[in-house]
């Protein structure tokens, strides 16, 4: 097991589509339990690969409130989608100290592969929805800070430059 390091907002990895995983193997069974194990040392409760620099499909989410519950997704895809939203906080380990109001689907249907390749389809509503679409959207190379409105994304640049001249 290894902490991983976070990839930061600035760095292109964040920015790319992820490729699909073709087959669970024991690299992809590593990465899982390494993420698993990064995301609880930075106290996070979602984490997409692209994060730790790996362009690939793979998500680690916490379930229960208490943190000990961990679900690995391998090539998760949102399959349906509530019509109502929901609007909430929400922080991203890619950008320490922001946080943001995001409106998101108040229920999602998610379905993937788990780290026994066995394919999984479950609900989620509330917050543990909003953790999954977060991190999906991670997959596709867009961040959080794609879905508020220009003005506020202005701030929020001036806010990160102010900490890393080179974002
Ligand atoms: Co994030």
């Amino acid at each position: 097991m290894a902490i991983l390091e976070i990839k930061k907002f600035n760095e292109p990895v964040l920015r790319k589509k992820c490729e699909k995983v073709k087959k669970v193997d024991e690299e992809i069974k590593k990465l899982i339990v390494d993420m698993a194990q990064t995301m609880k040392e930075e106290q996070g409760i979602g984490l997409a690969a692209p994060q730790v620099g790996v362009s690939k499909r793979v998500i680690v989410v916490q379930t229960d409130l208490e943190g000990r519950r961990i679900l690995a997704l391998v090539n998760p895809k949102i399959i349906k989608k509530s019509q109502e939203k929901e609007k909430d906080e929400e922080g991203c380990l890619s950008f320490p100290g922001i946080f943001l109001e995001i409106k998101r689907a108040k229920e999602v249907e998610v379905e993937g592969l788990d780290i026994k390749r066995e394919k999984i389809k479950l609900k989620a509503k509330g917050l543990l929805a909003r953790v999954f679409q977060h991190e999906i959207d991670h997959l596709d190379g867009v961040l959080f800070i794609d879905r508020i409105s220009f003005w506020q994304r202005l701030k929020i640049r001036k806010k990160l430059q102010q900490r890393d001249p080179a974002a």
